[in-house]
């Protein structure tokens, strides 16, 4: 088979970046390891930049986003009982939208599916070849048998653990790290939400965040230890341990019920440099991780792919490669910001050490964060995502 681009990974940054590129005419075929209902199974963060929002509508795949997601206006912080909020509108002028990523995923297959974009699900042994040289090459097997595709350029889209960073020499690399001890226990529940808004919570007992995913379904988070196993942790154990970390109102508005589905997740920072090699292009965690904290993942992996995808209209159509030369450093600028961002925000609102100072600082942090216009401006113009 031969085509122009051939993406790994069928997730939000592989998918964003087929529908982009086939909107301006340039084929592409995208190789997934799992079944499409394995990828819609995975239940991650929900809020979306209004650049992100942006590129899903150029991406044509908008409509049920802006039927059924929430726009924000403002985003709470409670610590130590006390809640605060921070106008994200009032601030910047700009809001975020609260729509899952496996609602945009879904969005993103329809579209494929709708145009008649190929993508190849479960496919086996994903092998990239030749990334140095003019005519790179990827090979897998479906259903058994041996196939081959060569193509003009690889998008590596396949998220942390895949196949295509590990296809670069490692001596290519530098990879940049912080793991922190801790990871986020998640459920999600049928069950109003707390607020009309998010609220992260700072408390000596650990971090937590009230989260949603519509007028009727909640999805909360508390801060767990790595060695954590999800089997102990029977609904009642986390309503229990969510609650008094809260604030009175809050606590009061809280409705438990069964969880629809519970899981932990490491956090994580992660960045490895640069994001070319020969004609293999890294996108989305493939190339970085965020923890949570900022809900900032999906949203880096949508700005890649805006850099890149606009580097290879100019390549096919202007006949200039100067987007493709500099996409590496264009998207690691804006990467390392929003590294730095996820970063702060995970520090100080987390319970990470027992060290007392630690925790003063991180009260010094907050209380400036709410009295000062200027830190307010700063958070809110990271949160609600920086310009392109
Ligand atoms: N061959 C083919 N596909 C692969 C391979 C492989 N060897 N390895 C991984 N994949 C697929 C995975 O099954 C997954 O569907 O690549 C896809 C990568 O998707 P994501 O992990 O969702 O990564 P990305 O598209 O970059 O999305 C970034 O999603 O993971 C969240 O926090 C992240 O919100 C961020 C966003
Ligand atoms: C979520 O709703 O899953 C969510 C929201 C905000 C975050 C992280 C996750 O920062």
């Amino acid at each position: 088979m031969r085509t122009q681009v051939a993406i790994i990974g069928a997730g939000p940054a592989g998918l964003l970046l087929g529908q982009l590129l086939h909107k301006q005419g340039i084929d592409n075929i995208i190789l997934e390891r799992q079944t499409a209902d394995y990828v819609l199974g995975r239940i991650r963060a929900g809020v979306i930049e209004q650049v992100t929002m942006d590129l899903l509508d150029q991406a044509g795949v908008g409509a049920r986003m802006h039927a059924d997601g929430l726009i924000h206006d403002g985003v709470q912080i409670c610590v130590d009982g006390t809640r605060h909020r921070l106008s994200l509108k009032d601030l910047t002028g700009k809001t975020v939208m609260v729509y899952g990523q496996t609602e945009i995923t879904k969005d993103l297959m329809d579209g494929r599916a709708t145009v008649g974009a190929p993508t190849i699900y479960s496919a086996n042994d994903v092998s990239l070849h030749d990334m140095f040289g003019d005519r790179p090459r990827v090979t897998y097997s479906s259903k058994g048998e041996p196939r081959e595709i060569v193509c003009d350029f690889i998008a590596g889209c396949d998220g942390f653990h895949g196949v295509s960073r590990q296809s670069v020499p490692t001596e290519a690399i530098t990879a940049y790290e912080r793991v922190y001890p801790l990871g986020w226990l998640g459920i999600l529940s049928d069950t109003p939400p707390v607020s009309d808004e998010l609220m992260y919570v700072r408390h000596p007992r650990g971090f937590a965040l009230c989260s949603m995913r519509s007028p009727t379904r909640s999805r909360y988070y508390i801060q767990c230890s790595l060695a954590d196993d999800v089997a102990a942790w029977p609904d009642q154990r986390f309503w229990d341990a969510l609650k008094p970390r809260l604030d009175e109102q809050a606590q009061a508005a809280l409705v438990t019920g069964p969880s629809i589905e519970k899981s932990i997740a490491p956090l994580r920072s992660f960045v490895a440099e640069p994001m070319r090699f020969g004609r293999l292009f890294l996108a989305g965690d493939a190339a970085h991780i965020v923890p949570p904290t900022g809900a900032k993942g999906l949203n880096l992996a949508a700005s890649d792919v805006q850099y890149l995808s606009h580097a290879l209209v100019e390549h096919y159509v202007e006949k200039s490669d100067a987007g493709l030369d500099r996409y590496s450093e264009r998207a690691l600028k804006r990467i390392w910001k929003a590294e730095r961002f996820s970063w702060w925000m995970t520090m100080t609102l987390h319970r990470i050490s027992d060290n007392a100072f630690d925790h003063q600082l991180q009260l010094a942090e907050l209380d400036y964060l709410f009295r000062s216009k200027s830190a307010a401006a700063a958070f809110a113009e990271n949160y609600v995502g920086l310009p392109y």
